[in-house]
């Protein structure tokens, strides 16, 4: 449980551009684990591409429905521009580039003495990192 909670908790951003780096996999991995692990209704022929929207937190919405923005938004894979190639430090021939459905506006709540974020708009944009 505690592990689940402290994906909600984002610790760093990560740039477009760094998008570009080895750790995108990883990160898009975790993102995917992530939506698999919170929705598991999910339909997997199309998981990860539902619209970006708020959806109502199903571990935090005991008294007052606590919402989180979800969703799939721009992701592209392409073969790796040469000149781009040079200023990797691991080199791939494959890059892939994402936006993340984050929110837009959100405010702080306790729910049983865990801070957690209420939602209240969201947006394609940055991808951030959910610390694991
Ligand atoms: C979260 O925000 C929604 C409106 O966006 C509100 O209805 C709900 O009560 C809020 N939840 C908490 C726990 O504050
Ligand atoms: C990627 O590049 C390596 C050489 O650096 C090559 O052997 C490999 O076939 C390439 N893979 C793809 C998918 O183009």
């Amino acid at each position: 449980m505690k592990g689940k909670l402290s994906l909600n908790m984002v610790t760093a951003a990560t740039t477009m551009g760094s998008v570009k780096s080895a750790g995108l996999s990883l990160l898009l991995l975790s993102f995917l684990l992530y939506i698999a692990d919170s929705y598991p209704n999910i339909d997997l022929s199309n998981m990860g591409c539902e619209e970006c929207a708020l959806r109502k937190n199903l571990v935090f919405s005991k008294e007052r429905p606590v919402y989180q923005c979800v969703g799939c938004c721009f992701s592209r894979a392409y073969p790796t521009p040469l000149k781009a190639m040079k200023t990797m430090t691991i080199r791939k021939n494959i890059t892939s580039e994402a936006t993340c459905c984050v929110a837009k506006h959100s405010y702080e709540i306790e729910v049983n003495g865990i801070k957690v974020r209420n939602h209240t708009e969201c947006h394609c944009s940055t991808c951030y990192y959910h610390k694991i």
